[in-house]
C-alpha cells in the first residue's frame, strides 16, 4: 500500500507513524514551574541525537485547546528538565503520568513516586528510575504543531550494577520499556535481543 501524505487524513498518519516507527523509547521528562509544583509526563517522540555532550530530543504536541502541555511550559519557563528511562517495574506509574492533570496537580504525589533532588538542575530526578538525565535547554524549535526541544545533558545519573566494569548495560538488570502503536509496549528483555 501507498499514502500519499496530502492525500492522507491525519487520524491515518497518526496510526502509521506510531505503529510503523518502533520500537520508541519512553522520555519520562520530570520538570518544576515557575511556581514550584513538580511534575512528570512520558513522550515516546524521544531520543537521543549527540552524545558528546549528550544532547536528548521530545517532541510535544500542545492540548486540545491549543495550549503548551504543563511540561513544555515547564521547560520554556526554567531553561532546564530531567529526562527519566522507564523501566517494566515502572511501566503503570510511568501510565499514570501520562494522563492529563492540570497544573496545580504534582504528578509524582499521584503516581506514588519520590522526587529526588537533582545535582545540577532544579528539576527533580525520579528518584525510583534506574536512569536519568538532567539537563539544559538546548533548543526549542516548532516542528508544524509540535515543540521539538532539544536537552543538552549536564549529569548522567545511573544506578548501580548496570553497567559492568567497562560500562557496558546489563539488559538482564536495565529492562527498559519501549512503545509501539496503539496500545502495545515491550520490554528490552535479553531473550529479545539479536547480538552480532
Ligand atoms: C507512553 C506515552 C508516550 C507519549 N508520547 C507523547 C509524545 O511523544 N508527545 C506528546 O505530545 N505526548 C505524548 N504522550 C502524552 C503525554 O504524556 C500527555 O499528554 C501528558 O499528559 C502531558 O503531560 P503534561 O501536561 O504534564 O506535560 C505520551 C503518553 C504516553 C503514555
Amino acid at each position: 500500500m501507498e499514502f500519499f501524505v496530502d492525500k492522507t487524513d491525519g487520524d491515518t498518519l497518526f496510526k502509521l507513524v506510531l505503529g510503523l516507527v518502533v520500537p520508541r523509547p519512553i522520555g519520562w521528562v520530570s520538570t518544576v514551574s515557575k511556581e514550584g509544583i513538580f511534575n512528570i509526563a512520558p513522550f515516546s517522540f524521544f531520543n537521543a541525537v549527540n552524545d558528546e555532550p549528550p544532547v536528548l530530543m521530545i517532541s510535544v504536541s500542545d492540548r486540545d485547546d491549543g495550549t503548551p502541555k504543563d511540561t513544555v511550559r515547564n521547560v520554556l519557563d526554567t531553561g532546564e528538565f530531567v529526562v527519566n528511562l522507564v523501566t517494566e517495574d515502572l511501566f503503570e506509574k510511568m501510565l499514570i503520568t501520562g494522563e492529563e492533570f492540570p497544573p496545580e496537580v504534582d504528578e509524582f504525589e499521584r503516581a506514588g513516586l519520590t522526587p529526588e533532588p537533582s545535582k545540577l538542575v532544579k528539576a527533580p530526578r525520579i528518584k525510583e528510575a534506574k536512569v536519568s538525565f538532567e539537563c539544559r535547554l538546548f533548543k526549542h524549535e516548532k516542528v508544524y504543531d509540535m515543540h521539538l526541544i532539544l536537552g543538552e545533558a549536564l549529569l548522567i545519573n545511573v544506578e548501580e550494577g548496570i553497567l559492568d566494569g567497562e560500562y557496558r548495560v546489563d539488559y538482564g538488570k536495565y529492562r527498559v520499556v519501549g512503545r509501539l502503536g496503539g496500545k502495545y509496549y515491550l520490554r528490552v528483555v535479553p531473550e529479545g535481543l539479536l547480538k552480532v
